[in-house]
């Protein structure tokens, strides 16, 4: 019986385009393209978040979301827009949805634009994920600006970042597909830049807790994606990713 259920479950997962890897039980993992518990492990989620409110901006198939549910969140709202709204060629809403049934989850959903949140709109959250999409943002700084807006303790913020080659804070303009190959990139702040647009939105204490690799690990890797992906191998050496925890 168990293995019947299990075999269907792996049926209906397998007629999804995943994003994330998520744990849905009996066996089966979503075989999503991101390696979502390596992520998570970087991210450095609260090991509690018991009795908080939990906003997750750009939750795509919604690892986090649950993942916060799991962490004891009274309450989590996932946000999303572009993929949600059915603007990628492959990936939809469908992977949420089914996760969230499968998993029982009682995690809710909203689609709303990063540049549309507000107190009155969505209200205000303890706890605000910004995990994977500041450098798809246009408006960056004003980008981070809703997002603190909503943020009542502490934004966990995950980004890819650029021009490391400068400490002063600087920011890459992307006008086509330069990062990644991908059209929907807008923006490659560097580590500064981060730092500072978050001071400018509000938040008082601010944290690096993952921070950029060293250079001989970001040539390898740079060397892997243009083998396995033909990313330009200059552009990846020079870019990378951090994640921060900012507090009011
Ligand atoms: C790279 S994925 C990150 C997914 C997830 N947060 C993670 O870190 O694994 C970027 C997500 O941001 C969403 N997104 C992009 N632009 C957005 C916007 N203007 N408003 C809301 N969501 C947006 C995309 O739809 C997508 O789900």
């Amino acid at each position: 019986m168990r293995e019947a259920e299990s075999a269907e479950l792996k049926e209906k997962v397998a007629e999804i385009w995943w994003f994330h890897s998520i744990d849905l039980g009996q066996g089966v993992i979503t075989p999503g393209v991101d390696n979502s518990p390596k992520k998570l492990k970087r991210v450095q989620l609260p090991p509690s978040l018991d009795g908080k409110t939990v906003l997750d901006v750009g939750a795509w198939d919604g690892f986090f979301s649950f993942e916060a549910e799991r962490r004891g969140a009274k309450r989590v709202l996932a946000t999303d827009s572009v993929i949600w709204n059915g603007l990628h060629d492959t990936a939809s809403k469908r992977g949420f949805e089914f996760a969230r049934r499968t998993l029982g989850s009682r995690v809710e959903d909203m689609h709303i634009d990063v540049l549309d949140l507000s107190p009155e709109r969505i209200g205000m959250f303890d706890v605000v994920f910004f995990l994977g999409v500041l450098y798809h943002m246009k408006y960056p700084l004003l980008a981070l600006e809703k997002v603190a807006s909503v943020t009542k303790e502490l934004l966990i913020l995950e980004t890819a970042v650029d021009m490391l080659w400068t400490r002063r804070p600087a920011m890459s303009y992307y006008e086509k597909d330069e990062l990644g190959n991908d059209p929907s990139n807008w923006c490659g702040p560097n580590p500064a830049a981060v730092l500072a647009m978050l001071r400018t939105a509000g938040f008082r204490r601010i944290e690096v807790v993952a921070g950029l690799r060293s250079v001989f690990f970001r040539i390898a890797r740079a060397a892997y994606y243009k083998i396995k992906r033909g990313y330009p191998f200059f552009a990846a050496v020079r870019t990378d990713r951090i994640v921060v925890h900012a507090w009011k």
